[in-house]
């Protein structure tokens, strides 16, 4: 079946046409050409294809985009340009928080949500502590962004420019 999903998408107005089983990281790539956002697992356990909807960081490849009806969605399209990099972008090319860089788009949007979800105090997806206070450690900075594989393993270089960022 096909339907109509209306986004807003880095700040722009999209309507699409997509069979409703069209995954949200589908409706990116291949309907809206916005292949900065990665495939890598699609089955929910590499976090290459993450983007912020609705102010939360997602697996796009887990959700349907017709589950997204009216959402604002920003993908690493819409955090900076070459010409002006996001902080978070900047950072990551400063500490050489890339190899091959297959997985740094989905390293940075999820990096750029772990900030704001420590500024608004809010817990781990993945700690059983779900009262615990929210501290802008390495170890909290690497928690956060378990869910973002790299296979080069630059983590450490990632986690310094996560905290480089938070200041
Ligand atoms: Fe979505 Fe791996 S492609 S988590």
């Amino acid at each position: 079946v096909t339907t109509e999903v209306a986004l807003t998408v880095n700040g722009q107005q999209r309507q699409l046409k997509v069979d409703t089983r069209t995954t949200l990281l589908d409706a990116l790539r291949e309907h809206l050409h916005l292949t900065g956002t990665k495939k890598g697992c699609d089955q929910g356990q590499c976090g290459a294809c993450t983007v912020i909807v609705d102010g939360r960081r997602i697996n796009s490849c887990l959700t349907l985009a017709v589950m997204h009806q009216g959402a604002q969605v920003t993908t690493i399209e819409g955090l900076g340009t070459p010409a002006k990099l996001h902080p978070m972008q900047a950072a990551f090319v400063k500490h050489d928080g890339y190899q091959c860089g297959y997985c740094t788009p989905g390293q940075i949007c999820s990096a750029v949500s772990v900030l704001d979800e420590i500024r608004r105090g809010l817990p781990s997806h993945v700690t059983d502590d779900l009262a615990r206070a929210p501290q802008l450690t390495e170890a909290e900075i690497r928690e956060r962004m378990s869910g973002n594989i790299c296979r080069c393993g630059a983590y450490s270089n990632i986690v310094d420019a996560i905290v480089e960022v938070a200041g």
